[in-house]
């Protein structure tokens, strides 16, 4: 949640911060703001909406300088607004600060530093931390001391960007639990919540690990501990082009992402097999037949879309390898002393590496002396590097707020993962574990296959249903955790009331809620559960719902209980659910794009959770 960037060097920032700002939108977009030193002054310009008004506000009071640090607000305390949009002075106007995070004991520090006479502006936590160095400064007369004790003071998370016109040369950064790179330019540097925001002027960048400062000047970077040490960290190169953070054609992040899949899985696959093709190999899981034979259960905790991507991995390890497997959302995890030790391995997933809950949850974990590994998407991310092992989900960037490809990719890391699980406990015979790797390599096509052919039937359905106003996912097994994610993408883009349901539930009480033109999603992809799931169908079409079915090719059967029908390639059981989940997809993102819903910026969200 919010984006953070800053420019040093020889040209005008105000651009280098407004594009960084824009790439970073799906962060947060409840306010912009830059500040600039100019002719010796710190000059602000911010409010609220997203970046383009503060592009437009640019215009009518303009602003240039060679050093900048710019911000886009998801609002945590404090409503969006003018004067609580980011970055924020000091009461001289000496000092300005932009902040990804939560300072948790703001009030309390609020209050001291109103006994000293600082006047508050804003109702934010930030405006603290402004005020707190300010404070120092005035003390000691050393910003980069000024900083670090700051940083001892205040509690909570942040990513900081800090400026100060006695130091017009440079720029100070911090973080702890909020994402925060470096970027190393040529006769220029940058700070950025995350490489899409400056890969127009560099690949390579540090990675500022938790409670570490940066003083940044355009021709010189110095890195500190917390104590104030001065540290060295290899440079990162991310292997990521400009295109990857551009629509390149499409109308929304959302669509280019989902037509990225069938890359995405096949960039998930290929290499994960040996040579001689019998077995999963999975650089960076160190786990051995020795450490899964120390475990007697499995936990995966996650939130959100992960978190139903790890309820894929519960269902196929429980049945594949018989381990019991509790998955728990984060946010509950964390606070329910969960019942494990030495002999549970955690598996949290994440896209963005850096979701406040999942890191929480990872840190309890590894407490309890649990090994943890990490499923996660963002390199270098903080869950990436707590965790013990990690099995990165090569998604590239994912941009728009709806997950789409990182959950496809988390899915197929849940199938490897099972495998090498199951082989490695010899609960998977040579021969099954070939017909699945050829099931497998398929995928990609078959992905292909149903982008190709499902737009027409789902563009129509959608003309049709476009005025609903509560629309139900029913399937069962795999085909419910499916079920789940459909009715989350549906809510989030479209803002349609949607429930998932296991089918067989329904008639336990959600049925009363089924009238005339009610929508159902039927998935009824799992061969073994589709009778069953069709009779779920024909209930409530029976009590006057319309159904949208997404089923197994061949299963013509189930035209007699829908209105429509999308079929998916014939597959292997245990691999359904990331087809299923393409039509979902779609579905969610034409009914908001018929309802003229801003898809890639759904109101309320933002792309990376890092507060509680
Ligand atoms: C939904 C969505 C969210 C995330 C959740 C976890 O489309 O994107 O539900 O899945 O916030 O985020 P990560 O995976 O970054 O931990």
């Amino acid at each position: 949640m919010c984006g953070i960037v800053g420019y040093i060097g020889g040209q005008n920032c105000v651009p280098v911060l407004i594009n960084g700002l824009e790439s970073l939108e799906y962060r947060g977009y409840d306010s912009a703001g830059v500040a600039v030193i100019s002719n010796g002054a710190i000059e602000i310009r911010k409010t609220k909406g997203k970046v383009e008004n503060l592009r437009n506000l640019l215009l009518e009071q303009p602003v240039s300088g060679t050093v900048g640090i710019g911000h886009t607000r998801w609002a945590t305390h404090g409503a969006p607004s003018d004067v609580n949009a980011h970055p924020h002075f000091s009461n001289d106007d000496k000092i300005a600060v932009v902040h990804n995070g939560i300072i948790e004991n703001y009030q309390e520090l609020k209050e001291k530093l109103q006994a000293k006479g600082y006047v508050f502006h804003s109702d934010t936590d930030t405006e603290t931390v402004a005020h707190l160095i300010d404070d120092f400064y005035k003390q000691n007369n050393d910003l980069l001391e000024a900083v670090r004790l700051t940083l001892n003071v205040i509690e909570g998370s942040y990513a900081l960007g800090v400026l100060c016109t006695d130091y017009p040369d440079q720029i100070i950064a911090a973080r702890k639990e909020s994402p925060l790179i470096v970027g190393i330019g040529e006769g220029s540097n940058f700070i950025a919540s995350d490489i899409p925001a400056i890969l127009n002027y560099t690949k390579n960048a540090y990675i500022l690990g938790d409670k570490e400062f940066a003083l940044i000047k355009a021709d010189e970077i110095k890195l500190y501990d917390i104590d104030g040490n001065e540290i060295h960290r290899d440079v990162y190169t991310y292997n990521w082009d400009v295109e990857a953070a551009q629509k390149n054609g499409y109308d929304h992040f959302m669509l280019k992402e989902i037509y990225e899949q069938p890359k995405v899985v096949m960039d998930n696959l290929s290499r994960r097999f040996s040579a001689d093709g019998k077995h999963v190999e999975l650089d960076g899981i160190k786990l051995g037949r020795a450490e899964l034979e120390n475990i007697n259960q499995i936990y995966i905790v996650a939130c959100g879309t992960a978190y139903y991507a790890g309820l894929v991995g519960k269902y196929l390890l429980e049945r594949m390898v018989r381990i019991p497997v509790n998955s728990e959302v984060a946010s509950e995890f964390r606070y329910k002393d969960p019942l494990i030790d030495e002999h549970t391995l955690v598996i949290v997933v994440s896209q963005s590496g850096e979701t406040a809950d999942t890191l929480s949850a990872l840190k309890l974990a590894k407490a309890k002396g649990s090994r943890v590994l990490g499923i996660v998407n963002a390199v270098g991310s903080s869950i990436a590097r707590e965790a013990d092992d990690v099995l990165y989900t090569l998604a590239g960037f994912e941009i728009a707020v709806a997950s789409t490809k990182a959950f496809s990719a988390q899915v197929i890391a849940m199938y490897l993962l099972t495998l090498h699980i199951a082989q490695e406990l010899g609960t998977l015979p040579e021969k099954d574990f070939l017909e699945i790797k050829e099931a497998m390599l398929r995928l990609p096509s078959q992905i292909n296959d149903i982008l190709t052919k499902a737009v027409p039937a789902i563009r129509s359905f959608v003309d049709k249903y476009i005025s609903s106003k509560n629309v139900f996912y029913i399937g069962r097994g795999l085909d419910y955790v499916v079920s789940m994610e459909g009715s989350l993408k549906l809510k989030e883009i479209a803002y349609l009331h949607s429930e998932p349901y296991a089918a067989g539930e329904l008639k336990h009480g959600p049925i009363a809620l089924i009238e005339s033109a009610t929508l159902v999603v039927g998935v009824a992809t799992q061969e073994s559960l589709f009778d069953k799931t069709r009779s779920n169908m024909q209930e409530v079409k029976a009590r006057g719902a319309k159904v949208l079915a997404i089923a197994m090719q061949g299963n013509r059967s189930i035209e007699e209980v829908a209105d429509d029908v999308i079929y998916i390639p014939r597959t292997h059981w245990m691999l359904t659910s990331v087809l299923a989940n393409i039509p979902q997809q779609l579905f969610a993102y034409y009914m908001a794009l018929g309802l003229g819903e801003d898809i890639d910026k759904p109101r309320n969200l933002a792309k990376s959770v890092t507060v509680e």
